[in-house]
């Protein structure tokens, strides 16, 4: 929208909200950035409003499972929250988890209804219901091959859901024509799980494809420049010439990144941005997001096996569980769930980080 900073309205946005031109052409930082001084409230480990102190159990897992209570000095009362405990009861009907505060008051720019997808005899999503909160971090969390990545396709207009609606702002996309479905496509980026580059192009030429090929930009100087604009936002000024197989793993993923962000979208959404990373890449590509829904002021919708990171940037988390989001909230919110799955996966998740 209008009020990003530093990113210049998409040339050829389609639907009827199409943003006013300001600043054209241009990719800036902001003034007050300096990638010496990571913005105030940046990563690495620092957490934002933080009740549950999940940036501590970053750094000192251990106490995740240790009792606190021998942690303290005599007569001191226990500072150190635990995970909930375990309560033994048994799973029942999933029920999605509403969660007033954000569905009320908080903007939603994206909302599914009963969504359901099926391949077969396979259902995947059964009734998913969910808000995605505007220009926040929302992380999409469960097991592997429980559907999250279903769920963003069919929420991208990738996969035609079986029933449900999908709605974006006051659109709904479900009951949009396939043509004016792809124009407001444009809208969303998607940084795909494997990070999807051409390798037969140069990294200059993977960026430089969707302005050419999407956005119709005919002007090779206008392109050149918004590519490297664009690669020297993301930190790696004047590897246009370079090809995706000469980049480390995580140079890959931060293009794949920037791929998307080139087209200039209202969400972004990021695909397992860290898996297959070591955990310094990952804190970068986790830094990533955080940048490009701070400084852009995207919506950013993250699917991620990366728990603990999570819990730090995310505002909103929702658990997949069967075909349903079984919590959904704040990650205090989430963390106190009562459902059994959730406990469980939290806790096996906060234990295994090592440090
Ligand atoms: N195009 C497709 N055709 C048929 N089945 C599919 C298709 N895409 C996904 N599936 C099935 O849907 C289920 C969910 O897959 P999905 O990739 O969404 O899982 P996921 O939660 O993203 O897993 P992971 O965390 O491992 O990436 C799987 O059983 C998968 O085999
Ligand atoms: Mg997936």
């Amino acid at each position: 929208m209008s009020e990003r900073p530093g990113l210049a309205p998409a040339a050829g946005a389609a639907g009827g909200g199409a943003r006013p031109p300001q600043n054209p052409g241009s990719l800036r930082r902001p003034a007050h950035y300096n990638p010496q001084k990571p913005p105030e409230g940046d990563l690495p480990c620092k957490p934002r409003k933080d009740p549950l102190n999940w940036g501590f159990f970053c750094v000192f897992p251990e106490r995740l499972q240790k009792n606190p209570q021998a942690q303290q000095a005599p007569g001191q009362a226990a500072k150190v929250p635990r995970l909930p405990q375990h309560s033994g009861q048994t799973l029942k009907a999933p029920q999605v988890q509403q969660n007033p505060r954000q569905t009320e008051k908080t903007p939603q720019i994206i909302r599914t209804e009963k969504l359901s997808k099926s391949f077969g005899t396979n259902a995947v999503l059964k009734e998913v219901t969910l808000g995605i909160p505007e220009k926040k971090i929302s992380a999409v969390i469960g097991q592997s091959g429980t559907g999250k990545s279903v769920l963003f396709k069919t929420i991208m207009g990738m996969l035609k859901p079986d029933q449900g609606r999908v709605w974006f702002r006051d659109t709904e996309l479900t009951a949009l024509k396939p043509n004016d479905l792809i124009a407001m496509r444009r809208r969303f980026g998607y940084s795909f799980q494997n990070a999807a580059l051409f390798d037969s192009m140069t990294v200059g030429e993977n960026l430089a494809f969707p302005l050419r090929e999407v956005l119709r930009i005919r002007d090779r100087g206008e392109i050149r420049r918004k590519v490297a604009e664009m690669l020297e936002w993301i930190e790696l000024p004047g590897i246009e010439a370079k090809r995706p197989d000469e980049l480390s793993g995580g140079m890959r993923k931060r293009i794949g990144v920037a791929r998307a962000l080139i087209m200039q979208p209202e969400v972004l959404f990021f695909d397992e941005p860290t898996t297959g990373l070591d955990p310094v890449l990952s804190e970068t590509i986790n830094n990533l997001v955080v940048r490009v829904n701070r400084e852009l002021r995207i919506t950013c919708v993250m699917i991620t096996h990366d728990i603990p990171a999570a819990f730090r940037i995310a505002d909103k988390i929702a658990f997949l569980d069967q075909g349903y989001i079984i919590a959904e909230g704040s990650p205090k919110e989430v963390a106190l769930s009562k459902r059994d799955m959730v406990r469980d996966f939290l806790r096996i998740s906060f234990s295994e980080l090592k440090v």
